[in-house]
This record gives structure tokens, C-alpha cells and sequence, in this order.
């Protein structure tokens, strides 16, 4: 069996914690061998195996890009002819295919820049791994991040194509009721899934919507 790795000594409390973790985490070290930017490559590995979106040529939307793992796994799968857009509240490094926005997505302006790099084509995705700063306060972190997943699927609703999928983080207890509810009426099959890289302790799951009706 693996030794665990033991944490230096000069790093106390929550940062020992953050790099005993970092060190001791097999996503971790596959995210370093294998190029992606962060560990969070296999969480959307693992969904698209599930649902199968992310097709060749396919125009793909990728809301809270930071660093940029999921817009790494999205150019692999869809090829030269396909794009993704980006963006982030923190600037991303530029990567080959990808077009990234630095600005805040519930925000007027950016949210007009990422309307304006798609040059009115529909979409075939929209990812949303967007995570508000946590308060501590259960209550106000599920409001925050249901608001930026119900902004996510207003976007989704003006700009998917008849057919596409909307993957969008909630956190435990799932998508609020109504607009679980809502979102059942826009796609023909809605799921939450909980990504085995995804850290058991994590509240994080996600709504996976496939077959947007249009
Ligand atoms: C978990 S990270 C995303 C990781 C990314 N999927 C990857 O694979 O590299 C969540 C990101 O959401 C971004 N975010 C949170 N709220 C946002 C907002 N209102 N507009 C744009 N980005 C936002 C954060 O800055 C953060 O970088």
C-alpha cells in the first residue's frame, strides 16, 4: 500500500490541512502527469462519459473557467472545429482554441463580450462549475449558489440549441424545487451526479440536463 505523504512542518491549521490534502490526493497527482490544470478535469471526464455531450465540432459555454480544466477537457473532445468560451471573476491563461472573458458572468457588460464572441450561433453546452465564496451561513451560500445556477440556466434557455445540455454545480440537497421544476420542463432528462473526483466532504454535486427542448 502507498505511504501517505506527511505535510512539511512550517504549514499550519487550514493550510496543512489544503496541502496534506493536495499531496495526498491521487486526482492531484493524475491532474500534474497527464497536463490538466486542475483536478476538476475528471469531474467533467466523468459526467460527459455519463451523458455524452461533448461531441466533435460542438460550441460549448464554460461559466467560472478558473484555471481552465474543464475548457482543456471540452477542446479535446470537440476538436478543431469546435470552441469554447470562457469566463471567469480571475484571469485565466490563454490556451490554443479557447477564447476566456475576466469579469463576472451575473454582470451586464461581460455577460455582453461573451454574447458578442459568439457571434449569434446557438449552443451546444453550457457548463456552469461556478462556486460563490462560502459564508459558513448554510442559508446564504445555498441562496448564493442557486442564484448563479438560475442565471446560468437563464442563459442556457436564450442560447442552447434544440438538443443541447446544461451541467451546472449545486450543492447537497440538490437544485431548489422550483427551479428544479423549471428546468425539468426545458430538457428531456435531468439528474444530479455526484463525480467520484468529486471530495466525498464537498457539498458539491451537479445537475446534469441533457435534450433541451427549445
Ligand atoms: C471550481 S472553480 C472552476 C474550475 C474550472 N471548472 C476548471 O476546471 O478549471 C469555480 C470558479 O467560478 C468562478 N466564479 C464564481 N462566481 C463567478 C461569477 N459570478 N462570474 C464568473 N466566474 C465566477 C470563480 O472565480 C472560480 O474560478
Amino acid at each position: 500500500m502507498a505511504k501517505e505523504l506527511k505535510t512539511p512542518k512550517k504549514f499550519k491549521s487550514s493550510s496543512q490541512l489544503w496541502l496534506k490534502r493536495q499531496i495526498n490526493d491521487p486526482y492531484v497527482a493524475k491532474a500534474r502527469k497527464e497536463g490538466y490544470r486542475s483536478r476538476a478535469a475528471y469531474k467533467l471526464l466523468e459526467m460527459d462519459d455519463a451523458i455524452k455531450c461533448l461531441k466533435r465540432g460542438a460550441i460549448v459555454v464554460d461559466l467560472g473557467a478558473a484555471p481552465g480544466s474543464w475548457a482543456q477537457v471540452v477542446l479535446e473532445k470537440v476538436g478543431l472545429k469546435g470552441m469554447v468560451i470562457g469566463i471567469d471573476l480571475l484571469p485565466i491563461a490563454p490556451m490554443a482554441g479557447a477564447e476566456f472573458i475576466e469579469g463576472d458572468f451575473t454582470e451586464d457588460k461581460p455577460l455582453q463580450q461573451l454574447e458578442k464572441l459568439l457571434y449569434g450561433k446557438k449552443v451546444d453546452v453550457v457548463l456552469s462549475d461556478m462556486a460563490a465564496n462560502t459564508t459558513g451561513h448554510n442559508q446564504t451560500d445555498h441562496l448564493r449558489i442557486m442564484n448563479l445556477c438560475s442565471l446560468a440556466f437563464e442563459f442556457s434557455k436564450d442560447h442552447l440549441k434544440e438538443g443541447g445540455s446544461f451541467i451546472c454545480k449545486v450543492f447537497a440537497g440538490g437544485t431548489e424545487s422550483q427551479l428544479l421544476s423549471e428546468i425539468k420542463k426545458s430538457f428531456s432528462s435531468v439528474k444530479h451526479i455526484k463525480p467520484s473526483a468529486s471530495r466525498k466532504e464537498s457539498a458539491e454535486i451537479y445537475l446534469v440536463a441533457k435534450g433541451f427542448k427549445g
